[in-house]
């Protein structure tokens, strides 16, 4: 019975595919087993015929995954607590460092039990003994069985009590350590999965450390095939918008492990935060709360006594299994099938804090852009990012982590609608692939159980004074459309050869004093091409003596005449920024102060994560008529920052704007 429940679940569904869309439908059926849940001394184990899941107790540690024949997949040469578990970072204030903590329930409870569903729950309460050695949360996490589903979920309700101490949660997350000598391949997208090296290639030996522990190059890897390539687990990052499936493949049995998000609104920092998803170990992560890609302002802070409570998933974890040996682009795409998403929100929790579909709300409306300069009529929000989240200033959700946030992507015409959202008061932003800025509605919205809001038609007026007179880049918050180099031979990582993502190679920022060893970056308006001419980062030059340097590039052009009429305006649009100041001078590279500049920002670590983006930053320079001249001009741009290879800042987009209320004219571009 169990054996074929679980090639039914197979890729036979994958052969012919009008069944697989009919068990789909017929999915919870009265053909699979009832669920179980037997508490056997230090076990708990649950088991619907297709899955069985042991936990341990009462700390709640996965300690075994049974699947198609296969014992246990999760690492069974791993310590009983180290093969699957939600784990967090926190610390006390800003000014300590983190304290790593794995969560361990004390108290255990079946909260449900039925043919058709079983949930239990693994509780830990904070109290006063615990001050500065665990975490000030309370607690719960669950895990969740259904009937005829072929793996499990995860989910957990987190909280900050009313008058427990301060604390910053740096990170928190579920993690898997698969069977090291079962799953060898890894998938987390069509075109990103790959053979991967063994835990052990990592370890002295057969590799050798790079510029930070996380990066070796692998000298003498078990699978010899794999020699002279990189390994970093950062290279395997995605936007929490893309990284809905992701996992890991053995080949004997054909048997895939996933890790499925069916929604982003439990993650923080909204659609385009980029976070680990799986890499060696074989490891695989669902990652709620991290710094990663966005530095300590998207940690959630809770500070006197503040009241906090929420839920972190459910994520599913699913189990594939396909003939032995079949092709792993197989139960990759039964994987991605997944419907999922389209389940959300589940129906099953058992937990009130988890809203269902019932108690949750909706939002309508049409975005259109009005940028005078481009047309005197609404353009339509085509494909805009429209989200809703926590109020706050124009662009805050990519700061954001206490709330949920509920984010689409609009149609053609700017028409979106956003459903299934949570109770609660929130405010309405948006930013438009092809313009600079952030939209935010002048209102609070605040949802309610049941209702629907039409919005209407909605403006957004980008920052924009003036005619442009030259622009460098695409506004779409990403460096991808800048030079990426070729990775230097010796740090290379194969999957990422000819493909769209090269920015994703090793050692990228060391190329730039390659390919400019004499002097910085001059580029040229009308001469030169960005696509070519203008490297993806503003990084640091490593000098003779093993320091870093900064570095100035130049932006020339030039002008007919000088309006007098001024301010122009220039736009300054980062893509990420590490520890950077960027100083901005106008045809004269030594004034002091600086016409412009950003102060110290960004701690997004994005140059070293191989991130082609972090935050989004946007400065609006006025420049003085004074500050120009007729005919050539120079911007010399400074990152003043040179400790580290990885200081620098990522540009998305500049552009200089005529001043205000003035019509380009052929004299002001000569
Ligand atoms: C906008 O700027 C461009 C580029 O300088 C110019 O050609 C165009 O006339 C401007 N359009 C409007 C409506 O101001
Ligand atoms: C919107 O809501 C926030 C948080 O609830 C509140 O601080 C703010 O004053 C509200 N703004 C308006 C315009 O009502």
């Amino acid at each position: 019975m169990a054996l074929a429940r679980t090639a039914l679940h197979g890729i036979i569904f994958l052969a012919t595919f009008t069944i697989f869309a009919c068990l789909n439908d017929l999915r919870p059926t009265a053909g699979a087993a009832d669920v179980t849940v037997h508490v056997e001394g230090e076990n708990v184990v649950l088991d619907n015929g297709i899955v069985q899941l042991t936990l341990s107790k009462p700390e709640g540690s996965i300690t075994g995954v049974q699947y198609h024949g296969v014992d246990n997949v999760m690492e069974v040469i791993e310590k009983e607590d180290h093969r699957g578990y939600w784990d967090l970072v926190w610390n006390p204030s800003d000014r300590d460092s983190g304290i790593y903590q794995k969560v361990y329930g004390t108290e255990f409870e079946v909260v449900q039990r039925d043919a058709n569903h079983v949930e239990v729950s693994f509780r830990t309460q904070w109290d006063p003994s615990h001050r500065g050695k665990l975490v000030p949360l309370n607690i719960d996490r669950r895990f969740v069985m259904l009937r005829g589903s072929s793996g499990f979920y995860t989910y957990a309700i987190y909280e900050h009590l009313q008058g427990l101490p301060d604390v910053n949660l740096g990170e928190t997350r579920v993690v898997f350590k698969l069977r090291k000598d079962k799953f060898h391949y890894m998938a987390i997208a069509d075109n990103r999965q790959r053979i991967m090296p063994m835990p052990d290639d990592r370890g002295e030996g057969r590799s050798e450390k790079l510029a930070y522990p996380e990066a070796v190059r692998l000298t003498d890897p078990i699978n010899a095939a794999l020699r002279g390539e990189v390994d970093d687990k950062y290279q395997y990052s995605s936007d929490n918008k893309d990284s809905m499936v992701h996992g890991w493949i053995s080949s004997d049995p054909s048997v895939g492990f996933w890790v499925i998000t069916p929604s982003i609104e439990f993650k923080s920092g909204g659609p385009v935060k980029q976070d680990l998803t799986s890499h060696v170990g074989p490891t695989a992560l669902a990652m709620f709360v991290s710094s990663h890609y966005s530095g300590v302002d998207t940690v959630p802070k809770f500070r006197n006594g503040e009241y906090w409570k929420k839920v972190f998933g459910p994520v599913f974890i699913y189990l594939n299994s396909a003939p032995d040996k079949s092709d792993p682009k197989l139960l990759w795409g039964d994987a991605k099938k997944q419907v999922e998403v389209e389940k959300w929100p589940y129906e099953f929790p058992a937990s009130e804090d988890f809203h269902k579909s019932e108690k949750r709300g909706s939002v309508s409306g049409r975005l259109r852009v009005l940028d005078k300069n481009i047309s005197k009529e609404y353009i339509n929000g085509n494909a805009a990012f429209v989200g809703l989240a926590s109020p706050g200033e124009a662009g805050s959700w990519q700061r954001e982590s206490k709330g949920y946030q509920f984010w689409v992507r609009a149609d053609v015409e700017g028409n979106f609608f956003i459903k299934n959202v949570r109770t609660g008061v929130y405010n309405l932003y948006a930013w438009v692939p092809g313009f600079i800025g952030d939209y935010k509605s002048s209102v609070n919205i605040t949802v309610t159980s049941g209702n629907h809001i039409d919005l209407g038609n909605l403006v957004y007026n980008p920052p924009r004074d003036g005619p442009t007179l030259w622009e460098i880049g695409i506004p779409d918050r990403s460096a991808a459309e800048f030079f990426v180099p070729d990775p230097d031979p010796k740090y290379i990582n194969r999957l990422y050869v000819d493909h769209s993502d090269r920015f994703r190679q090793y050692g990228l920022w060391e190329r730039y004093a390659d390919l400019y060893p004499d002097g910085d970056l001059i580029y040229t308006i009308g001469v030169s091409n960005y696509r070519k001419d203008w490297f993806y980062a503003q990084v640091t030059r490593k000098d003779g003596q093993g320091s870093y340097q900064a570095t100035t590039w130049q932006i020339r052009f030039r002008l007919g005449s000088v309006r007098r009429n001024g301010p122009y305006k220039l736009r300054v649009a980062l893509a990420a920024s590490q520890l950077s100041e960027l100083q901005v001078r106008f045809n004269n590279p030594r004034v002091q102060p600086a016409h412009f500049t950003t102060g110290l920002i960004g701690r997004e670590n994005s140059i070293a994560r191989h991130g082609i983006h972090g935050l989004y930053w946007l400065f609006s320079i006025d420049v003085e008529s004074s500050w120009l001249l007729g005919g050539d001009n120079i911007i010399f741009l400074t990152q003043t920052r040179g400790q580290s290879p990885f200081n620098g800042v990522m540009y998305d987009y500049i552009r200089m704007e005529a001043p205000a209320g003035t019509v380009a004219s052929t004299d002001d571009v000569a």
